[in-house]
C-alpha cells in the first residue's frame, strides 16, 4: 500500500518533470542561451488561463498580435478574442496597474531580456481603461466596464 503509493508518486515527479523540462526548452532557449539565467518573475495572469495555451502564447503572442492586427487595420475585422486590450486587462500589474511600466511589468520583463523593444504603448494603453489609441464602440464600454470599479478606487459599494 505504502509502496505502491511512493511508487506512483514518483511516477508523477518523473512525468511532471519530463513536462516542465520540454515545456522550458521550448518556451524560451533564445534568452535562456542567450543570456544564461532564468526566464524572468512574471506576475500571473488574471482569471484561469489565457486566450491561448500558456506555452503557445510563449512563442507564439507575437504572430497573433500582430495578425490580429492587420486583421483589424486592414481588413476591419474586429475579433476580442487576441486583442491587445484584453492583454492589458489580464496582464496589468498588481503594483503598478500597467503592463509596461517598470521593467518586472508583464509586457517588459522578458522583452528587456531579449532586448524587443515596443512600439505599441506610443499609441495603445498600458493599463486597462486608460487613455484609448480611438474611439471605442459602445459594446465595448459596457464590456469593460468592470474593470472601472477596479481601477476607479474599488467602487463606493461595499
Ligand atoms: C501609431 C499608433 C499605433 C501604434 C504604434 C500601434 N497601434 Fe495598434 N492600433 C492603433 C489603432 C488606431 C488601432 C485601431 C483602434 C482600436 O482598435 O483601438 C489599433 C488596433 C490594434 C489592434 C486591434 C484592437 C485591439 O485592441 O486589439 C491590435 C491587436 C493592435 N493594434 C496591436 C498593436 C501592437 C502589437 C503594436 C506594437 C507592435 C501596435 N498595435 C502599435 C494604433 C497603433
Ligand atoms: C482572461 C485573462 C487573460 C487574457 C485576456 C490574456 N491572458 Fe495571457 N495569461 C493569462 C493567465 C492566467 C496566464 C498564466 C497561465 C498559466 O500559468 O498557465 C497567462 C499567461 C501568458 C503568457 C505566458 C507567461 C509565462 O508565464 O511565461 C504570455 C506570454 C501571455 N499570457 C500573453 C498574453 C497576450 C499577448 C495576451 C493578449 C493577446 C494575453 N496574454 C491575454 C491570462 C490572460
Ligand atoms: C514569456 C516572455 C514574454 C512575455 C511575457 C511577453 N513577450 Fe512579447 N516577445 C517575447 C519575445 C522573446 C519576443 C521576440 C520574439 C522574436 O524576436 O521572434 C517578443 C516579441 C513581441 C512582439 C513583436 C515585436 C517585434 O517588433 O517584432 C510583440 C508585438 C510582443 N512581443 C507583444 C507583447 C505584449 C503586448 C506582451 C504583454 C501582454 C508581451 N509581448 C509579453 C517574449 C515575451
Amino acid at each position: 500500500m505504502a509502496r505502491l503509493d511512493l511508487a506512483s508518486k514518483l511516477g508523477s515527479w518523473l512525468r511532471l518533470a519530463a513536462l516542465i523540462g520540454a515545456a522550458a526548452a521550448l518556451a524560451a532557449p533564445s534568452f535562456q542561451a542567450a543570456a544564461g539565467v532564468d526566464k524572468p518573475k512574471l506576475e500571473r495572469g488574471k482569471g484561469e488561463r489565457c486566450v491561448e495555451d500558456t506555452d503557445f502564447m510563449r512563442r507564439n503572442h507575437m504572430q497573433l498580435l500582430k495578425h490580429h492586427r492587420d486583421e483589424t487595420m486592414h481588413r476591419g475585422i474586429r475579433t476580442t478574442k487576441h486583442s491587445l486590450k484584453g492583454c492589458v486587462e489580464c496582464h496589468a500589474s498588481e503594483k503598478t496597474g500597467s503592463v509596461a511600466a517598470t521593467k518586472e511589468d508583464f509586457c517588459m520583463a522578458c522583452h528587456t531580456y531579449a532586448s524587443v523593444k515596443l512600439d505599441c504603448w506610443d499609441c495603445h494603453a498600458t493599463r486597462p481603461m486608460a487613455k484609448k489609441p480611438a474611439k471605442t464602440e459602445a459594446t465595448a464600454e459596457v464590456k469593460t466596464s468592470p474593470m472601472m470599479a477596479n481601477t476607479q478606487n474599488g467602487g463606493a459599494k461595499p
